[in-house]
């Protein structure tokens, strides 16, 4: 098995030296002003990394050295609940970690037999799927990445880790950060959406929220960068499918996020499930060795996915548990979770030179590092009384102000919103008096959060509007043939005055193997809108999503339209902020909606191609019986007033390669009546380069929140590495000649500046 070794010396060569995500920080985007969002920690001041050579690896080598390799192999291994019955905690070789049991005495009691039970007392680390909230559940991440806010990433990260800490966990996986192109794929749900800038900085603002500056604080945990890596590039959508990427698609489209996080000191990475080119990630000695581990200098640890050593034999590289276990250990994959070959297999393989020791105890030690740097070693037990179990009021008021800042307003004809509070408003669909899909995937798994049912729609709209007369029509299920509630539906919608159509997916039908091949509203849905636009009410429908779904028939339908997503704990509240103007929606959306599902992949950082799309000539690069372009592009989100962006400027028309930058500014007004937020984008093209390069990329954005006739002027500061890409050597290249800039407030922006790279 060659592991991608082939390309190992070109992806090396200039990998180290340059800093594609530099910018994230230069630019200044995590200062950006937190207008609604609570405030949120400093950057920190220094990276909470466990680095090789300081006082944290000494302690950990000095550990290495007393060990016996039953004892290191221990360390590698992770055990979920189901298998905790199996292993021998105190046996000669117990395990690392456990992930996925929660409960603080539980947790201390596995902590006690690890800690006084073992020769050396080596803590467990203990892990959990903490993705938008432990107790208190926040909007998924897609919807976090429609604030374009990192803060509100960064509040739900400090959040979540304060609960979860407190309860007993230290390690989360996530931040996902798998850029995708595809919305039939589920986990899209989970990540940031289709872009590799915005998901680095929400990333790293994650990142931070979880780790702070130093993760043995009892309010911090250390995180995961996942899934390691093109995780979002499954062939069709389908999770867990193959995915075949070029070295400059791979450097420049899905790493971004995990050096920025690398950057940013995250604890650990956990690996993908899908083949790369080939290679499957588990076994990926290209990007895990040499990319990650070598040229990003990663010196955290790598977690396997689910089984996913085990799974090299199925994907074809493996041909029996020693072989995963050699694959799996040569490429970098420190610690497997689940399946069991290490501890199985390793010492055979020891003895037949497949794998060195060395391999070994760098694996251990970097295990060992993380759970230094943790605390572990001297706090290894939580109090049991500071469990959390409920969810706090600021915690509740974090998660209604994150969830009003990543709801995106998508159609709003003749000013329909924000409603009146009087009068009598119908509130038809399945998602209108639903609870716990409107968490999405991955509801928080702490105690409080199985326990604490969203807000729902209906209540939202009866607290915000007590005068009103709200009345509930189900019409259908969520996912369901039967199309006998439509009748009841059509003469509320009769009745009265306007229509909250709450319509979209459950929880179930986004997230991990939740693919899907048609993205229209599931089950009978569509027919619902149809006949409740019959009744001639004028309907808000308001979307409760995990993925990019196809709008026309809603759009057909519906006055105004307000893409909540999965909001959280505090969704029909947030909603209700919204319907009514408590909260002016800012939010843009991070990924495009395609008008049909054949469109996709449809994103806006394409390749012009030689014959870019033109409605006049056939033979160009476009669909017959479809307009080109998407529905709703990245980017674009409407707000309850108006802003005018203008006076683009640039502080020089030169940009010296080696070095120096050029100062983008833009005014931003607010030309209407309401006090609201708008999102300034500044987007690159590099017209003629040694590769076709995106027809635009995000490399800035600016959330600003703007009274009546208030401007502000934003600027962001562009460097040789916000210009520059990678190649298909691995090289990152700044190359000579015109670069275009555009600004505006979608991914449609028209107001173009140039400046030379000299
Ligand atoms: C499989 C998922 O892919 C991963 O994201 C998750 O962290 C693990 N299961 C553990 O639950």
């Amino acid at each position: 098995m060659t592991n991608g070794r082939i390309s190992r010396r070109s992806a090396l060569a200039g990998i180290g030296g340059t800093a594609v995500l530099g910018g994230v920080a230069s630019t200044g985007l995590l200062a950006s002003p937190a207008t609604a969002a609570p405030a949120a920690t400093p950057t920190p001041s220094r990276r909470p990394r466990p680095a090789r050579g300081t006082a944290l690896d000494h302690k950990a080598n000095s550990l290495l050295q007393k060990m016996t390799l039953a004892e290191k192999l221990g360390q590698l291994q992770l055990v979920n609940l189901e298998d905790l019955a199996r292993t021998s905690m105190a046996g000669p070789n117990p395990c690392g970690g456990v992930f996925s049991v929660v409960g603080a005495a539980k947790l201390n009691a596995l902590q006690k037999i690890a800690v006084e039970h073992t020769r050396l007392g080596i803590p467990l680390i203990f892990g959990l799927d903490v993705i938008h909230g432990y107790t208190t559940n926040f909007p998924i991440p897609l919807a976090q990445a429609s604030s374009f806010d990192p803060n509100v990433a960064r509040t739900d990260a400090e959040v979540a880790a304060a609960e979860a800490r407190a309860s007993g966990i230290n390690w989360t996986y996530a931040p996902m950060m798998d850029v995708t192109h595809e919305p039939r794929w589920g986990r899209i749900a989970e990540g940031n959406g289709e872009d590799p800038y915005l998901t680095a900085t929400l990333a790293v603002a994650k990142v931070t929220g979880y780790q702070g500056s130093d993760y043995s604080a009892p309010d911090r945990l250390a995180a995961c960068a996942k899934h390691y890596v093109a995780y979002g590039g499954a062939e069709g959508g389908r999770d867990y499918n193959t995915v075949d990427v070029s070295i400059q698609e791979l450097h420049n489209h899905y790493l971004p996020p995990f050096k920025a996080a690398v950057e940013a000191g995250v604890a650990t990475v956990m690996a993908s499930f899908n083949a790369i080119s080939g290679v499957p990630a588990h076994a990926n000695v290209y990007t895990l060795r040499d990319v990650l581990k070598e040229a990003y200098g990663f010196d955290g640890f790598v977690v396997s996915d689910w089984t996913g050593i085990q799974e090299l034999i199925m994907h074809g590289v493996a041909g029996n548990g020693a072989d995963a276990a050699a694959a799996g250990l040569t490429a970098g994959v420190d610690m497997e979770m689940v399946s069991t070959n290490y501890v199985e297999f390793a010492q055979q393989l020891l003895a037949a030179g497949r794998i060195t020791m060395s391999e070994i105890n760098d694996a251990v030690r970097r295990i060992l590092r993380v759970k230094y740097a943790l605390g572990l070693f001297d706090n290894p037990y939580v109090d049991e009384a500071g469990e959390v179990t409920s969810v706090s009021a600021s915690a509740r008021a974090h998660a209604r102000a994150a969830a009003g800042r990543s709801m995106v307003l998508l159609k709003n004809e003749n000013s329909l919103l924000p409603l009146k509070k009087t009068g009598s408003i119908a509130v038809i669909g399945p998602l209108g008096e639903a609870t716990y899909d409107l968490n999405g995937t991955w509801s928080g798994l702490g105690t409080g959060s199985q326990t604490t049912p969203p807000v729902t729609v209906v209540e939202g709209i009866k607290a915000a509007a007590p005068t009103a007369t709200v009345t509930f029509t189900k019409g259908c299920e969520i996912d369901d043939p039967d199309t006998s509630g439509f009748a009841a539906a059509v003469a509320a919608a009769r009745a009265a005055d306007v229509v909250v159509l709450a319509v979209g997916e459950s929880a179930a039908e986004s997230g991990e193997a939740s693919a899907r091949s048609n993205i229209g509203l599931p089950g009978v849905q569509e027919q619902l809108v149809a006949a409740v636009a019959q009744a001639g009410t004028p309907i808000v429908a308001v979307l409760f999503n995990g993925r990019p779904l196809t709008l026309q028939p809603v759009v057909n339908a519906a006055t105004a339209i307000l893409e909540a997503w999965a909001p959280g704990v505090e969704a029909g509240n947030a909603v209700a902020d919204i319907l009514f103007g408590r909260v002016n929606p800012g939010g843009k959306l991070p990924v495009s909606f395609p008008r049909a599902v054949g469109q996709v992949p449809i994103y806006y950082n394409h390749l012009n191609t030689g014959r870019p799309a033109d409605p006049n000539n056939k033979y160009t690069s476009k669909y017959l019986d479809l307009p080109s372009g998407p529905l709703f592009e990245f980017g674009f989100g409407l707000s309850y007033t108006d802003f005018a962006i203008s006076d683009l400027r640039l502080s020089s028309t030169r940009l010296s390669r080696r070095g120096g930058s050029v100062t983008v500014s833009a005014t931003v007004r607010n030309t209407g009546d309401r006090a609201g937020d708008e999102v300034v984008q500044l987007y690159l093209h590099d017209p003629v380069a040694s590769i076709s390069q995106p027809v635009r990329r995000l490399r800035g954005y600016r959330r600003v929140s703007l009274t009546p006739g208030q401007r502000s002027t934003v600027t962001f500061r562009l460097t040789p590495q916000d210009v520059g890409f990678y190649d298909n050597n691995a090289n990152f290249v700044v190359e000579r000649g015109q670069i275009e800039v555009y600004v505006g407030n979608s991914s449609s922006a028209a107001m173009k500046a140039v400046f030379t790279v000299v």
